[in-house]
């Protein structure tokens, strides 16, 4: 992507951060976006990244970005067979969304509670649920230690960088989450519903929505930008060394 389309790309974003996003900006926005693909977007939004602009402010182009990818999980879905790297990690977040699922329910029943006592099934769930999310462990890491290296290699670097940085928040409100299911009854009632909900809404918020763009641009990039299948195959023994989840589907 040439200087020019990059700048008219940061001064479209500085526009969408400023304030409100007016329907005619937004629809600027989706023309400016759909004339460009994905590998190169990423390789813009890496250099604007290089060039100082702090990577939360390129969540709205992220947003934008979304809305044209609505199809990209399909024609990913539709070019890997099962047990594929990238076959295997959609099926993982599948898994995931059931449990934010469940972890939006169980919050929801723990703040509607007076005392612990008044339902202990609900935190013996929220506790299970807690170890569950935190299993999703292994499939993060063979994100970052063999998806991102080979798209680093290709110099996409700026799309992992932002993927993993939204791995270690979530992991610390995972540890939160956990921590507060194991201190029940040793805690303030009302204090430890303030702190289940609070790491529970970030979870379920950020981890949606960092599957998402997994699912419809991280993966798409992957698959466009490493077409050798040796590598694939590379890969995939490399992830069998990591590990798999607990609900990893059987391969
Ligand atoms: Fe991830
Ligand atoms: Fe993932």
């Amino acid at each position: 992507m040439d200087d020019k389309k990059v700048e008219s790309l940061a001064y479209l974003l500085n526009r969408l951060n400023q304030g409100k996003v007016t329907p005619e900006l937004r629809k600027e926005a989706m023309e400016m976006v759909s004339n460009i693909d994905p590998i190169e977007l990423s390789l813009a939004e890496q250099k604007l990244i290089e060039d100082g602009m702090e990577p939360e402010k390129l969540r709205h182009l992220c947003d934008v970005h979304m809305e044209i990818l609505s199809d990209e999980l399909d024609k990913v879905k539709n070019h890997i067979f099962e047990g594929h790297v990238i076959d295997t990690l959609i099926k993982e977040h599948d898994k995931i969304k059931e449990f934010l699922f469940d972890l939006e329910d169980i919050n929801f029943g723990i703040q509607l509670m007076k005392s612990k006592d008044e339902n202990p099934m609900v935190i013996e769930r929220l506790l299970e649920i807690a170890n569950l999310i935190l299993d999703a462990e292994n499939h993060h890491l063979r994100e970052e230690n063999v998806l991102f290296p080979e798209l680093e290699k290709r110099g996409i670097t700026g799309p992992p960088r932002i993927m993993k940085m939204e791995h270690d928040s979530l992991r610390l409100r995972k540890r939160k989450l956990k921590e507060a299911a194991l201190k029940v009854d040793e805690m303030d009632f009302d204090l430890l519903k303030a702190e289940v909900d609070e790491a529970a809404k970030y979870i379920i918020f950020n981890l949606r929505d960092h599957i998402y763009k997994e699912n419809h641009i991280l993966y798409p990039t992957a698959l466009d930008s490493i077409a050798d299948k040796e590598v694939w195959n590379d890969m995939k023994v490399r992830c069998d060394q990591v590990g798999y989840c607990s609900f990893t589907p059987e391969r």
